[in-house]
């Protein structure tokens, strides 16, 4: 029988208050994880850790603004004091704003790779440190189908997530050695509260979305967040213990 357990694993989920982070950090406290989620909506993190109250696990949340290197080092300064160890660390947040090459702003640039790629760095950085004294870990980057080529709307975007997949082959490849793997997850079109948020600003309703996803996606639907929960547990897991540096796919086949 396979043994897909989180039971009493230390996992850092940043954006876990919103979408697939939030539902993931629900999983892994019901599978025994020790689990403590960032972002900045204080409000939805009340939701999630008392949701958390009778599971195996427990949810806690730190609050971390993404922009400041200082906030993350905090986070992981307080999990380091806290549990002197990190098994698992999934990087979910994200920002997904649109606009091509030739309406990119200075500004709308830097926000997104202040995000999308700079703290995804710093959060590695600390996590690994972290993980090298604690006998390895399992790091998920949370990319996208942009990351090749991407939709002509989201060039900084697709940008930042090739970084982040250099960054994930990097750290798969160089900490191998420290028994730390990484996996970059492809994630698919999902109606998280942030792609919803997004199509809402151009007009466009859920069930619309839905609608135009189911066409461009091959397997004729929109990715849930309860399809790449499983997958991200299975990456914590040690059951994916020879499983690093991959390019992990859960997007219907999608190709952009
Ligand atoms: N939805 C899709 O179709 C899709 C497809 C491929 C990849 N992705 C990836 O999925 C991830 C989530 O994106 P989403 O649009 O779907 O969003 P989402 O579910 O709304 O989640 C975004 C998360 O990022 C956090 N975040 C954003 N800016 C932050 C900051 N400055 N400091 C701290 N936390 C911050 C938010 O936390 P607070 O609100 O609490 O600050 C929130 O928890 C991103 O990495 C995105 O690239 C999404």
């Amino acid at each position: 029988m396979m043994n897909v357990s989180l039971d009493k694993k230390v996992i850092v989920i940043s954006g876990g208050t919103k979408g697939v982070g939030k539902q993931l950090a629900l999983q892994c406290a019901a599978d025994g994880a020790y689990v403590i989620i960032s972002g900045r909506d204080e409000a939805s993190a009340t939701g999630i850790v008392s949701a958390a109250r009778n599971t195996p696990g427990s949810i806690e949340f730190k609050k971390t603004d993404l922009h400041s290197v200082d906030s993350i080092r905090n986070l992981f300064a307080y999990v380091a004091e806290k549990y002197n160890k990190l098994d698992g660390f999934v990087n979910y947040a994200g920002i997904t704003p649109a606009a091509s090459l030739t309406e990119c702003s200075e500004a709308l640039f830097d926000d997104v790779f202040d995000i999308d790629i700079k703290a995804a760095f710093f959060c590695c950085q600390e996590a690994v440190k972290l993980m090298q004294k604690s006998g390895g870990g399992s790091i998920i980057l949370v990319g996208s189908t942009h990351h090749t080529r991407g939709n002509k709307d989201r060039t900084a975007y697709a940008c930042a997530k090739g970084a982040l997949y250099t960054l994930s082959n990097h750290i798969g490849k160089h900490y191998a050695e420290d028994k730390i793997r990484c996996n970059y997850l492809v994630m698919g079109w999902t109606p998280t509260d942030g792609e919803l948020a997004l199509r809402k600003s151009q007009g466009m309703s859920e069930q619309e979305l839905r609608k135009e996803a189911a066409k461009a996606i091959p397997m004729g639907r929109m990715t849930e967040t309860s399809d790449i929960v499983p997958a991200m547990v299975y990456l914590l897991s040690d059951i994916s213990s020879m499983v690093t540096a991959t390019e992990f796919k859960v997007n219907g086949g999608e190709l952009i």
